[in-house]
């Protein structure tokens, strides 16, 4: 099996509400009409959404939806899927309206993260930014990618390209050791990284613009919007993309940049090894914040005045 492409991600919130603000205010994406249980559901071009906040007692990760071909492909797919071992189920047509897909099955990954396969989409229709951007870049390469923290990095990769069919794009070692894959030509669709102490889950989801300036217009929006920035804008060195991270509703990081390469012919495509996160930037603009957090504090009780 192989999917064509990321379709969409979907997560949970107790704080989902605020996306109907943020997602159009600060990121331009556009409001999908509400679906049954009350989701917030996003769109960033034709498809009816690409990325849906539902209610929830917590902040994680609900589902990353992979486009199949049709649906005899996904059929091959539950073969597969069954035969290592995990269990899916189809989604009843309800769910499939919701997902605005012809029909999605489920199952939980080795480490008990969720997807679905899905084919359709069962319609498409303009889209109109929730602000003044020029749109974003899906097309053939997708929603965007996904990056994900896995218990162990070596039995995920087996699994997501043995498995799930995903070819390896490069890898780069800072901190820890992030594996890339492709699917597609966009650089990658998918990132497995093992970092200690934190539990399984998705650690960023990226989308993708056309310029800088628009980078660094919401950039500076979510500053005026009181949304975290993780890091700075900085540059990665793999697929290049020029972006930065920012924390929001839903328990992931959203990474929103511009320029990312692709990969358009696999026979040629040579792996490398990269030994930094980023050329240049994405640096921590967490501890800034606490640290100013920790002060107003201080003064507020008398500490540390002279
Ligand atoms: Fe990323």
């Amino acid at each position: 099996m192989k999917p064509l492409e990321l379709a969409y991600v979907g997560f949970e919130s107790p704080e989902y509400l605020r996306w109907r603000e943020i997602g159009p205010a600060v990121f331009g994406f556009e409001l999908a009409p509400n679906t049954v249980d009350g989701a917030v559901r996003l769109r960033l071009d034709q498809r009816e959404f690409r990325l849906a906040v539902h209610a929830g007692s917590q902040d994680r990760v609900r589902y990353m939806g992979w486009l199949m071909p049709d649906s005899d492909a996904i059929d091959c797919a539950v073969i597969e899927l069954r035969r290592a071992g995990l269990v899916v189920t189809e989604h009843d047509p309800a769910t499939c309206r919701a997902r605005a897909m012809c029909r999605v099955v489920a199952f939980n990954d080795p480490f008990g993260l969720p997807h679905e396969l899905c084919c359709g989409p069962d319609a498409e229709r303009p889209f109109t930014p929730g602000r003044e951007i020029g749109g974003f870049i899906t097309g053939d390469g997708g929603a965007g990618h996904c990056a994900l923290n896995v218990p162990e990095l070596q039995a995920a990769d087996d699994f997501f390209s043995k498995v799930m069919g995903f070819v390896p794009s490069d890898i780069i070692d800072d901190f820890t050791e992030i594996r890339f894959f492709h699917c597609n030509p966009r650089h990658h669709s998918l990132g497995l990284a093992h970092i200690p102490k934190k539990s399984a889950g998705m650690h960023h989801f990226m989308v993708e613009v056309k310029t800088e300036d628009e980078v660094g217009m919401t950039y500076d929006l979510c500053r005026k919007y009181d949304i975290p920035i993780v890091t700075t804008i900085g540059r990665h060195p793999n697929d290049r993309m020029f972006s930065f991270y920012c924390k929001v509703p839903g328990g992931f990081e959203l990474e929103y940049g511009c320029g990312g390469m692709r990969i358009e012919d696999d026979a040629t495509w040579e792996q490398k090894r990269f030994d930094r996160i980023s050329t240049w930037g994405h640096k921590d603009a967490m501890m800034p914040t606490l640290l100013k957090k920790v002060v107003k504090t201080m003064r507020r009780h008398g500490i540390g005045e002279m």
